[in-house]
């Protein structure tokens, strides 16, 4: 039994409802699922990780990366004592290594970033979390999602109690029609819409890339709709076009950007930022600051710096690379590419367009090698996925997880970064023979 303030009783059993209400939503049982699936099965070929290929770890390159950038250090003329302590000591809050991350956005972005602007983060995943904290004042500010969305945004806004409103993606990304309709109607309810998360890259879930004309069409509708843009890239240097930032675009300080070292270095290293180059009024007729400032403020109370060791070792994988990530991740690239390739290919032989049991299977055709959307003709669900898992040996991702609605029942999520080319040509052929069987037991099924 339990207390009516909540607390427990004389069993130590929590009631869920003495906890926060964003524990109790489905969305943060996703990763647990999948993760549960993919341990029940561990021999099946899965795409549900979006994790990078651990082909080109090295443990032994680790050290030679902290080195490279104590030597930095001592190069500009620090001393060894300054060195000790950059590498041992509480660091400060926006970063030791912002002057390098605004010159990997130079050289790799062609973005022009002043490093006051830049906060270093544990993995983009806090930088999402500081800059929702900033920005929304309370429950009438709501957050904008292209839809399908990564559950990282959506999961931190829940957990920040923030309102969140998905706007319909397309082919290329959302529209402004449909971004101007969302507006309109938040501002019907008397409340307001603050800012719209997008990944213009590659976008986690469906693999879409916006093209120029769309990137400029978003930015002009962000600023008639007074709408900030929180642009996330962690995938733009994997794709075979490339296109300018939002930020680079960017001339009116609309758009707040997220970067991941993730896939470009190694995502046991957490180390992200954000670049909020916005002005922020000053306190008391001060000057106006930045709100990488407000940024950081934040972050004095969530994890006060991030580790020191992992932003001398990304710091080394820069120096050691020319100041940029691209060139460095050019093979990667292309191995990504490949098995994206050979995916789509063996799809293509066991699904060819236009046979009987084809019908109602597509795919699309990103530009990068981590992530694509397929279209079933059945519900993709877990019931789905067990017996795809279990009778197939392929394990996949319910593209529903990443929808707020009841939309995309019928799409699945297929990553293929975590694979070899043949796991990817296997796999697909092994998710071919469950969508024809799926299908056929679908479409027989007696009423
Ligand atoms: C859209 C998106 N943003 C950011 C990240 C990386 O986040 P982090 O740097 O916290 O690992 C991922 C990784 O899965 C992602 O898919």
């Amino acid at each position: 039994m339990t207390t009516t303030s909540g607390s427990t009783d004389r069993t130590g059993v929590l009631p869920r409802t003495a906890l926060h209400a964003s524990l109790s939503a489905p969305l943060l049982d996703t990763m647990t699922f999948l993760n549960e699936v993919t341990l029940r099965h561990p021999q099946a070929i899965s795409f549900a990780p979006g994790r990078p290929f651990e082909g080109d770890f090295d443990v032994a390159r680790v050290p030679g990366l902290i080195e490279t950038y104590l030597d930095h250090l001592r190069e500009r003329g620090h001393s060894e004592e300054h060195v000790r302590t950059a590498l041992y000591q509480y660091g400060e809050t926006a970063g030791q290594i912002r002057d390098l991350v605004a010159r990997m956005l130079a050289v790799d972005e062609d973005m022009t970033v002043d490093p006051a602007s830049v906060v270093v983060t544990v993995g983009c995943q806090e930088a999402v979390l500081l800059t929702l904290r900033a920005l929304f004042t309370g429950p009438d500010d709501v957050l904008l999602v292209d839809s399908p969305s990564y559950v990282g945004v959506t999961g931190a806004a829940s957990l920040l109690g923030i309102p969140v409103v998905a706007v319909p993606g397309t082919p290329r990304g959302p529209s402004p029609e449909g971004i101007e309709r969302a507006v309109r109607e938040i501002e019907a309810s008397g409340r307001r819409a603050r800012c719209l998360y997008v990944v213009p890259d590659c976008s986690n879930p469906t693999g879409v890339s916006m093209r120029r004309e769309a990137r400029t069409a978003l930015l002009d509708a962000a600023d008639r709709l007074g709408l900030l843009l929180l642009e996330d890239n962690p995938y733009g240097v994997f794709s075979t076009v490339r296109r300018p930032t939002l930020k680079s675009l960017d001339t009116r300080r609309r758009v707040i950007y997220l970067g991941s070292f993730a896939k470009t270095a190694f995502p046991g290293a957490r180390v992200g930022f954000v670049v909020a180059d916005q002005l922020v009024e000053g306190a008391d007729g001060r000057a106006p600051g930045l709100l990488a400032d407000e940024l950081a403020k934040v972050k004095s109370m969530v994890t006060v710096n991030t580790s020191s060791l992992s932003q001398a070792a990304v710091a080394g994988l820069l120096l050691q690379n020319g100041g940029g990530l691209r060139a460095a991740n050019e093979s990667l690239a292309r191995h990504y590419q490949a098995t994206m390739r050979c995916l789509r290919e063996s799809l293509a032989a066991q699904l060819p367009v236009g046979a009987p049991e084809s019908a109602g299977v597509r795919w699309n055709d990103p530009d990068g090698g981590f992530f694509l959307t397929l279209d079933v003709p059945f519900a993709a669900d877990g019931a789905a996925l067990d017996d795809s898992a279990e009778n197939y040996g392929v394990i996949w991702t319910p593209m529903r997880h990443f929808h707020l609605d009841d939309a995309g029942d019928r799409q699945i999520r297929l990553s293929c970064s975590y694979l070899t080319t043949d796991q990817a040509t296997e796999g697909a052929a092994r998710l071919a023979r469950f969508i024809k069987d799926r299908a056929r037991a679908v479409a027989y099924a007696p009423w």
